[in-house]
């Protein structure tokens, strides 16, 4: 994801290599710059251009100072291994803030502080915190350089291995900085890992912070990440800024910024359909995202795998991007069986990050292969063996790779106007209630299903549910704003649409578990078949039938050639309990209670109506 370079100017003393672009944006970028350069106080500052041979010098250099291990290029050509500290290892909900001016506007299911006190707080930790260090300047675009559903961004970071990551992750590059400079309006964001060197003082091989700030400021649309280097604690452009802050601005603009893989299915007569489906983290969107299909004459051809940009256009349809130029995968139980696409994404040019290393220089992880090779070195560079009673690569270990080396990736997958949606997908682990597939009577009923994604953890007795992990759009640690106000928003959205032309809205759950704790539904591939039943149905050439929680197909209408599932389990996945059903209306209930005033009154509307249909004999 690297946009052309233009050739840099001259450097300034001590201000490294600006790029050679002018105009009427580019003080107020320069002076920020400097701003920032004035508290953090780096030895050097290192306007990043996007080339190739930038690129490969950040990454030869990071070799030698060992914060990466080059892979043998033999089995994996371009690759690197990164180990983090053990106590840097995934997002920290925890330190992340939404810092609003109207503590209301954070909503209930945000950590909020006052601006104020967290910008003293940041003040204070950033106060040198690069010295001995570069600064890097990194300039982004979400989307195609300039498309119109593009935003721009600028990253601040003292960590080479962000800026690799932001080279796959996003379009960086000169071509941006001169977007800025002509006057287009950008996000600023600002990462250190807060590990100042002294003079002479050697640097470790995973610099970070004990202290961690992940701050959104959504009045002033600027990020400040303190003490992380991993993921979306450093990466900005992705949670940070795709999904917190462009919720914020989406909402304010008319749009969506969600987090949703994308799709483009195509059936056997080779009609194409889009698809955006909202899973929680870890259910599954990576894996659909790069499905092949079982069954015969289906293709699906991948757009996006973590977050999807959505505007209504002037046809009454919604478009959708994916404004992000890689994938940040999880490794563990990415394997031939479950996720072959991945497998040949990853054969180079990749960026593993706690993963294994085996003897021969390639890397392993648990799910790669059926059975672990004998000797390893695991993500903490600690000898392994299958003996050893814990996992070679860390759980949430991962790789970042670019989405064009994905071979299913869709040819137009950067055409800056985006696809037009036909459906829209709710999903989460549920081992209980929610059947494999039902259909929403309506936009209405379908941001209800969306309000309502949650997930369990352990299959529930007959008549109640287990405890629920609410992840309401599969965006609760992701929306910059007050929840209540973000379904609303959903709402007001789809009152913009041609009724005819909206997508379609459905629930889907891989996950719903039988008595003896087993999935019910084989998943990966053969989600395939619902899939073909769900473009059937939006195409209709097959009817439904109605059930007081949705839409569910006829089982005669589901594609199950060739598959082993016993009668019992197809009756169960579908099947409605009313009392458990009832219970778990009276714990959506309590959950939209934590909204108050902001939660959208259609949304009490479609409770009571659910409510109504459950106990209608
Ligand atoms: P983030 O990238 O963190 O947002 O998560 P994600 O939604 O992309 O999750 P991912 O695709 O990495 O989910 C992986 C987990 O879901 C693994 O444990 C998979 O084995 C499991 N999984 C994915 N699809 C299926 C399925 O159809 N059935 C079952 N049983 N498990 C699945
Ligand atoms: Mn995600
Ligand atoms: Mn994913």
């Amino acid at each position: 994801g690297r946009a052309a370079a233009v050739a840099p100017a001259p450097a300034r003393p001590g201000h490294g290599v600006k790029p050679a672009v002018d105009g009427p944006g580019l003080a107020a970028l320069t002076a920020w710059v400097d701003q920032v350069a004035a508290l953090t106080k780096p030895d050097r500052i290192h306007w990043v251009d996007g080339s190739a041979a930038e690129n490969d010098a950040l990454l030869r250099e990071m070799v030698d100072e060992g914060k990466l291990i080059k892979l043998n290029p033999e089995w994996r050509p371009g690759s690197y291994l990164a180990r983090s500290h053990p106590g840097d290892v995934a997002r920290l909900e925890s330190r992340t803030y939404i810092a609003s001016e109207r503590e209301e506007d954070a909503g209930p299911t945000n950590n909020w502080i006052a601006p104020a006190e967290i910008r003293a707080t940041l003040d204070g930790v950033f106060d040198g915190s690069m010295r001995g260090r570069t600064m890097y300047v990194v300039p982004f675009s979400m989307g195609a350089v300039g498309g119109p559903l593009s935003h721009i961004g600028v990253q601040i970071t003292d960590s080479a291995y962000a800026v690799a990551s932001i080279g796959v992750m996003t379009r960086v590059g000169t071509a941006v900085t001169e977007q800025i400079a002509q006057g287009a309006p950008w996000v600023k964001t600002v990462h250190s890992v807060g590990a100042p060197l002294a003079p002479g003082q050697a640097d470790v091989e995973w610099p970070c912070n004990d202290e961690k700030y992940i701050v959104h400021f959504p009045d002033t649309l600027e990020v400040w990440s303190f003490g992380s280097g991993y993921g979306g604690n450093a990466i900005l452009a992705k949670k940070c800024f795709a999904l917190r802050i462009a919720s914020v601005i989406g909402r304010d603009e008319g749009w969506l910024a969600e987090h949703m893989l994308l799709i483009r299915v195509i059936d056997p007569k080779g009609k194409a359909y889009h698809v955006a489906a909202a899973f929680p983290s870890a259910c599954g969107k990576t894996n659909l995202a790069m499905l092949r299909p079982t069954i015969p004459g289906w293709r699906v051809e991948t757009l996006g795998d973590d977050i999807t940009w959505i505007r209504p256009g002037d046809d009454g349809r919604l478009w959708a991007i994916n404004p992000e130029a890689g994938f940040f995968g999880v490794a563990p139980g990415t394997g031939e069986s479950t996720n072959v696409t991945a497998i040949e994404t990853l054969w180079g040019n990749t960026i593993f990050t706690n993963v294994a290393l085996r003897p021969d220089g390639d890397v392993w992880w648990e799910g790669l292969t059926d059975e672990a090779p004998p000797h390893l070195i695991d993500w903490e560079g600690k000898p392994w063996t299958p003996a050893s009673g814990r996992p070679a690569a860390h759980p949430n270990s991962r790789f970042t790779v670019g989405a064009a080396q994905c071979p299913q990736i869709a040819e137009d997958w950067e055409a800056p106007e985006g696809v037009p949606l036909d459906v829209i997908l709710f999903g989460g682990r549920r081992a209980t209630n929610v059947p494999l597939v039902l259909e929403a009577t309506d936009w209405s009923h379908g941001v209800f299903l969306g309000s309502t994604v949650s997930s369990e953890k352990t299959a529930a007795q007959e008549g109640t549910v287990g405890e629920l992990r609410r992840d309401p759009f599969a965006m609760l640690p992701f929306c910059g704003y007050n929840m209540g106000d973000y379904f609303g928003h959903w709402l007001k959205v789809g009152q913009k649409l041609r009724f005819d032309r909206a997508p379609r809205i459905f629930q889907v759950n891989w996950f719903r578990k039988g008595d003896d704790g087993r999935f019910l539904w084989p998943g990966f591939g053969d989600n395939a078949r619902v899939i073909d039943w769900i473009i059937r149905r939006v195409d209709g050439q097959v009817d439904a039938v109605d059930s007081p929680i949705g839409r569910l197909p006829r089982t005669e209408d589901l594609d199950l050639t060739g598959l082993d599932l016993p009668a019992a389990d197809l009756e169960e996945l579908f099947a409605i309990d009313r009392e458990s059903w009832l219970a778990e209306a009276d714990l959506t209930e309590e959950f939209y209670d934590t909204f108050g005033s902001h939660l959208p009154a259609a949304l009490r509307a479609e409770l009571a109506s659910l409510r109504y249909r459950l106990q209608r004999p």
